[in-house]
């Protein structure tokens, strides 16, 4: 098949105990806890190898990583995630990776920028936001609201929006496609809307509001863990791509746990779902959209006021 393929994969959720329980105080207790409880079952590690695998099967241009690669923001797991995904981060002209909230996890590993120690070779910049070009006339928008803090809520600073908006406008006239790498989403898809209330963006209005005016983008995130290809109706112009989590347990064997493969022929956009149904790997086409990127006129190409 011609055309630029992206994979878009997230939340792999890389786990390692920690028994010092001098490392066991504040926020990690509580992560330790849940994992003890339950993460541990829920993200199956042993499968990481096999996603990988199905990854390069498809011979991707790029990949992006849309955040929590690991679960408590350990060394240890940043490691882990690093070894287990090299393939995958040959080359840093061939990946993109965007922090979730797991990987900002405790105050140490952030003011520590743990994440940006790890995978710094595959970031756009030492702060965000920044836009980096993966192919001709075609960028990535990073941006991270994720931060340590109590709830799964994430905040995007008001400075990072307004720097965002200048780099758009400083690209802007170099770029026909638009991917906007985020890991949280501004919105959930019908039925899926409760999962997202409670580990929201808080300030996704503001963010959206912004996203209306800059004319047709992907926006790839994660957090919440389910694929899905849809368009927010706040955002008629945006098509909202989320890679679910691909070691997820399935249990009720109706949402097979996989990642995104995204192919950009000229202005159109296929996206399909690659899930692991707990025996082997089924394709499921989401989003066909002939001629989205070739809506970039002219006149949206002129910066909108705001
Ligand atoms: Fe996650
Ligand atoms: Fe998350």
């Amino acid at each position: 098949m011609p055309g630029f393929r992206l994979v878009h994969l997230s939340d792999v959720h890389v786990w390692k105990y920690e028994f010092n329980p001098l490392r066991l105080m504040n926020k990690r207790a509580v992560g330790m806890a849940a994992l003890l409880l339950g993460r541990a079952r829920r993200f199956r590690m042993e499968r990481l190898r096999q996603v990988v695998e199905r990854v390069e099967s498809l011979a991707p241009d790029h990949v992006l990583i849309t955040g929590d690669l690991t679960t408590t923001a350990l060394a240890e797991e940043f490691a882990l995630a690093f070894e287990a995904l090299r393939p995958l981060l040959r080359s840093p002209e061939r990946a993109t990776v965007v922090p979730g909230n797991h990987d900002r996890y405790t105050r140490g590993s952030a003011r520590g920028r743990r994440f940006e120690r790890s995978f710094g070779p595959f970031l756009g910049g030492e702060t965000f936001p920044w836009l980096r070009f993966v192919a001709d006339r075609t960028a990535v928008l990073a941006l991270d609201p994720s931060r340590p803090h109590l709830s799964a809520r994430g905040r995007l600073p008001a400075a990072q929006l307004a720097a965002a908006r200048e780099l758009w406008e400083a690209n802007r006239a170099d770029v026909d496609r638009l991917v906007v790498a985020c890991h949280y989403p501004i919105a959930a898809p019908p039925g899926l809307e409760e999962e997202l209330a409670w580990k929201r963006l808080e300030n996704a209005d503001e963010l959206t509001a912004w996203l209306a005016t800059i004319g047709p983008h992907l926006y790839c995130c994660g957090h919440v863990h389910h694929a899905w290809a849809f368009t927010p109706p706040a955002l008629p112009d945006e098509v909202c791509l989320n890679a679910g989590a691909p070691l997820l347990l399935d249990r009720r064997g109706d949402d097979p746990p996989g990642f995104l493969e995204i192919v950009l022929d000229g202005g159109d956009v296929a996206v399909t779902h690659h899930g692991w149904t707990g025996a082997r790997w089924i394709e499921r086409p989401m989003a066909r959209r002939p001629g989205f990127f070739a809506r970039r006129s002219p006149e949206t190409s002129i910066a909108a006021p705001g």
